[in-house]
């Protein structure tokens, strides 16, 4: 598997992927106009040249907020997700303070997996979620000692 940065060309692919992963995707026109914004970044992870998944992240000063992670349902429980969320950890880790993002807590794969690379609970956020309602957990993994120093 390769990671490696998304081309236009493929953001019809990552709308597939959205569509296949939420209940209220992103369409194709959001994942093109944030993609031509320079604060985001959207990286693919391949196999055998075909996109198996994707992680998307905004940056804003020392900032890094996660738009999305999500790989396709017939690929997922294989490492992809896990190899992604590492990708950003181990690119960021000297540019950012730390890194951000809600989640659904009904959604055990992904808090799991923010979780084991200690992204920890920072807040929540009441009724975030549409199809079905639900609370938004926030969860930040910081990159340095700050916030255990102060
Ligand atoms: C969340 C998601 C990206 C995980 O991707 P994946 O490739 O299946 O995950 P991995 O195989 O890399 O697993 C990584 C870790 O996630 C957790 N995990 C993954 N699938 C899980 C499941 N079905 N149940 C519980 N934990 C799970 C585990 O902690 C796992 O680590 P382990 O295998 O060492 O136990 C994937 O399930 C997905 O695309 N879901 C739909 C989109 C979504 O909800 N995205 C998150 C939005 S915040």
């Amino acid at each position: 598997m390769i990671i490696e940065i998304l081309k236009e060309t493929e953001i019809p692919t990552i709308a597939e992927l959205e569509k296949a992963s939420f209940s209220k995707p992103w369409s194709e026109h959001s994942i093109k106009s944030s993609f031509e914004s320079v604060s985001c970044k959207f990286f693919t992870a391949k196999e055998n040249g075909r996109i198996v998944g994707y992680i998307g992240l905004s940056v804003a000063a020392d900032e890094g907020y996660i738009l999305n992670v999500a790989v396709f349902p017939e690929q997922r429980g294989k490492g992809i997700g896990k190899a992604l969320v590492k990708f950003l950890l181990e690119k960021y880790n000297n540019e950012l303070s730390f890194l951000t993002l809600e989640v659904r807590p009904s959604n055990t794969a992904a808090v799991r997996l923010y979780n084991s690379f200690g992204f920890e609970k920072a807040g929540e956020r009441k009724n975030y979620y549409s199809h079905p309602t639900e609370n938004a957990l926030l969860l930040t993994k910081y990159f340095n000692s700050v916030k255990e120093n102060c």
